[in-house]
């Protein structure tokens, strides 16, 4: 198998192949979901709760997704790689610019993802003019919380639902390569990705985009506050890591995964 780039992605996104993504934070993991097939690690700052124990994804710096994303660059061969970008670590254009040059030339990531819609298109344009590939992240936004109060469905009602629809049209506007969907109703979802041209990939975003992610270690059952209701426990289905991977790629791929249960209205 080749390497996956984004040009990769947007033949799977026109041939309606679903893209299987998944979080990652270090060399030995990210080999065994290589192994599984998967298209995309996402090297998610959701480290800070699931590694590090923090409350929030809020305490995550630079230098840990640097690090982060370097072990994962070890152990990865042909999978694409995006790393996140940190709370306050792009609160300006070139604030955003010295971030993503650190996670793509120290970390060697080959895309970086940011959170938030209109506020960041100067943003994202300042990125992309410069060969910085980016990824948009709407929805529910972890980065957020004390904004929100709660992790929650984001998007229900006409006038949320349609800011989310013009964020994500302006992202691609704006240069975005690829956008991730939080926590949105099905709906929701479906119109978006069928109104972009660039990949949609969705968590707890329903079966109708054009790929799925999860936390790794939401889909082990290993996360120690409990699972999110759009999650599927893999481990617990198969009883070994390589064949939940292997498993979770497959249900992305044959689109048995996210079920009904897993999708919000
Ligand atoms: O940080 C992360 O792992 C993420 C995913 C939940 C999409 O942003």
């Amino acid at each position: 198998m080749g390497k996956i780039t984004i040009s990769s992605l947007n033949r799977m996104k026109a041939a309606g192949e679903k893209i299987a993504v998944i979080t990652s934070y270090d060399a030995s993991f990210t080999r065994q979901i290589e192994r599984a097939g998967m298209d995309v690690i996402l090297v998610g700052d959701s480290l800070g709760m699931v590694v590090q124990g923090h409350e929030s994804t809020l305490p995550v710096t630079v230098d840990e997704m640097v690090y982060h994303t370097a072990n994962v660059m070890r152990g990865s061969d042909r999978t694409m790689v995006i790393a996140d970008m940190p709370f306050m670590s792009h609160a300006t254009a070139e604030q955003a610019l010295h971030t993503a040059g650190r996670l793509m030339k120290e970390g060697g990531a080959h895309m970086v993802k940011i959170e938030g819609g209109a506020p960041q298109l100067d943003t994202v344009r300042h990125l992309t003019a410069r060969a910085v590939p980016v990824c948009g992240h709407l929805g529910l936004m972890p980065q957020s919380i004390h904004q929100l109060g709660a992790y929650k469905v984001q998007g229900r009602g006409e006038h949320a639902a349609e800011r989310i629809l013009k964020d994500a049209v302006g992202l691609q506007h704006a240069g975005a390569q690829m956008l991730v969907l939080e926590c949105v109703p099905a709906v929701l979802a479906a119109e978006i990705t069928k109104a972009l041209d660039i990949p949609v990939i969705g968590i707890g975003a329903g079966v109708d985009v054009d790929g799925q992610v999860l936390v790794l270690y939401d889909m082990l059952g290993i996360t120690s506050d409990g699972t999110p209701s759009f999650v599927r426990d893999f481990l617990a289905d198969t009883g070994t890591i390589n064949g939940a991977l292997e498993a979770y790629v497959k249900a992305v791929k044959n689109q048995e995964f996210p079920a009904q249960e897993h999708t919000f209205s």
